[in-house]
């Protein structure tokens, strides 16, 4: 058994675009199957009890470099994907958290974030939070700032983990999907100790039973952090 339970999840939900290419169909197609498999996972991470917080990749700061086109439909996805998720989130007892530099989105799908957030903070089975315009890197600097805007000189770094976006616990496990081994900017701070699985399979195929056998893999595994 690993000697930490696992509370903190992240994904970097990767291959849609690939996915999608292999069966000849455009890019799009691939992130529409996508929404769906976050669906899924995020159901049995709400069913799971160890199971406290799933952080998923959704864009990062890295993904305006897109052809607006894609980056038009991503946003209009995510847009629907809230409005119809509600009545999920609030029969799951999950709650809904965005993390990133929101500034940047239109305002009616800021509004529709912060509506999502504030209609389901109460639930407590799962925190779900989807990383939107978000990079490591600006998230840590942000922090820094903020810390130098309230006078602090020298930092610890429990000042920074505080002010970061993210207060919550260090991530456990971080799956990322595709065949990709490399964190993409995603959460620098957080994984400082977290366990990674890196699975061929591409996003839109990923399943709650291969998810399952990762688990299971995790729970194999010895957490030194630095100790013997
Ligand atoms: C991940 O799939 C989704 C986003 C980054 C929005 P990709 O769109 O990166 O798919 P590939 O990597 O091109 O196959
Ligand atoms: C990482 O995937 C970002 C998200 C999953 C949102 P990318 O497809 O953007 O990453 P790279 O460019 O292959 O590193
Ligand atoms: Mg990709």
């Amino acid at each position: 058994m690993s000697n930490t339970p696992l509370r903190h999840l992240a994904i970097i939900m990767d291959g849609n675009g690939r996915w999608a290419a292999q069966r000849g169909l455009k890019r799009t197609k691939g992130h529409e199957k996508g929404a769906e498999v976050i669906r899924d996972i995020t159901a049995y991470c709400a069913k799971h009890s160890t199971i406290e917080t799933a952080t998923f990749y959704a864009f990062s700061t890295e993904n305006w470099k897109r052809p607006k086109i894609e980056i038009d439909f991503l946003m209009k996805m995510l847009d629907r994907y809230l409005m119809e998720e509600l009545p999920s989130y609030q029969e799951q007892g999950v709650a809904f958290r965005a993390i990133g530099d929101l500034n940047a989105f239109s305002k009616s799908l800021q509004q529709r974030i912060l509506d999502t957030q504030e209609q389901t903070k109460n639930n407590t089975n799962l925190m779900q939070i989807l990383a939107l315009n978000y990079g490591g890197r600006a998230e840590i600097t942000a922090a820094v700032n903020k810390l130098i805007q309230d006078g602090k000189k020298m930092l610890t770094q429990e000042d920074i983990s505080s002010a970061l976006q993210t207060p919550y616990a260090d991530i456990d496990l971080l799956i990322r999907t595709s065949g990709e081994q490399r964190i993409s900017n995603f959460l620098l701070w957080q994984a400082s100790y977290s366990e990674f699985y890196f699975t061929p399979t591409l996003w839109p195929d990923f399943t709650t039973s291969e998810l399952e056998k990762i688990l299971l893999n995790y729970h194999q595994r010895t957490r030194r952090f630095g100790g013997i």
